[in-house]
């Protein structure tokens, strides 16, 4: 099924991670959260990493309480953080791979080697009425081991794309492209996300299958310069007129 539009996440991580670098109250999430939700975002996505060192745990809950957009948790496949998503009960969550020495979410899951490690915390989120994604590098055994895991939706790393240059960009953009229509034949929702820009995310946007893209780090770095509600509005035009 080709969805009709498509749905922009916005990650608020950064938000925190400004707050943070000073340890008080602000700028906080919970407010980009509510500027998100009045300005045509879909959905809110934050990332509870096990260092803590943006989105910390008493943001998921006031995230929750402070807009009704659904909320899409990132986490790693630890006994942790599924205790916490069984607890906050958000929307969605998307495994990602973490290592605690990496700058931002390098590379995508091994959804093939960890298969036996990742299946009960699939099935233990699913049971949950939490919808399950997967963000995997766009491989065809990435998407088949998605399938074996029986995860609704895969989001395809958009990372290597992004970072390509010259000829590489539209081989990237075509291995995106193809893996989202794997995904989608073999029932698998897919969505796309990390790295996108005002100037990168039209040919991925057009990419028919996709029903959601997550995109953090450019928006919040534009929000210094034009707010919040003016960068989440040109992206949301951006990918509405690449559609
Ligand atoms: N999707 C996932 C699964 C992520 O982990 C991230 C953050 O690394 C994003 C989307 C957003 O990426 P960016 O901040 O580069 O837009």
């Amino acid at each position: 099924m080709i969805p009709s539009q498509l749905r922009l996440g916005v990650n608020i991580d950064h938000v925190a991670t400004i707050r943070n670098a000073r340890g008080g109250e602000h700028p906080d999430p919970v407010r980009a959260a509510q500027i998100v939700a009045a300005c045509g975002g879909d959905g809110i996505t934050a990332h509870l990493r096990e260092d803590r060192r943006h989105i910390r745990d008493d943001d998921l809950a006031r995230i929750q309480a402070a807009t009704d957009l659904p909320l899409n948790l990132e986490m790693a496949a630890t006994e942790e953080m599924l205790e916490i998503a069984l607890r906050h009960r958000p929307h969605a969550a998307c495994i990602v791979p973490e290592r605690r020495e990496e700058r931002t979410t390098e590379g995508g899951l091994d959804a093939v080697g960890q298969h036996n490690r990742l299946a009960p915390i699939v099935s233990r989120l699913a049971d949950a009425g939490i919808r399950v994604s997967l963000f995997i590098a766009p491989e065809p055994r990435q998407i088949e081991a998605a399938l074996r895991l029986r995860a609704p939706v895969v989001e395809l790393h958009t990372g290597e794309y992004a970072h390509a240059e010259g000829e590489q960009r539209a081989v990237e953009l075509k291995r995106l492209a193809d893996m989202a229509a794997l995904a989608a034949k073999n029932g698998i929702e897919p969505h796309a996300g990390h790295g996108l820009t005002y100037d990168n995310v039209a040919a991925v946007a057009a990419i028919p299958q996709l029903a959601e893209l997550n995109i953090g780090h450019y928006l919040v770095g534009e929000a210094i310069f034009v707010g919040l509600e003016a960068s989440v509005t040109r992206m949301r035009e951006l990918m509405d007129a690449a559609r």
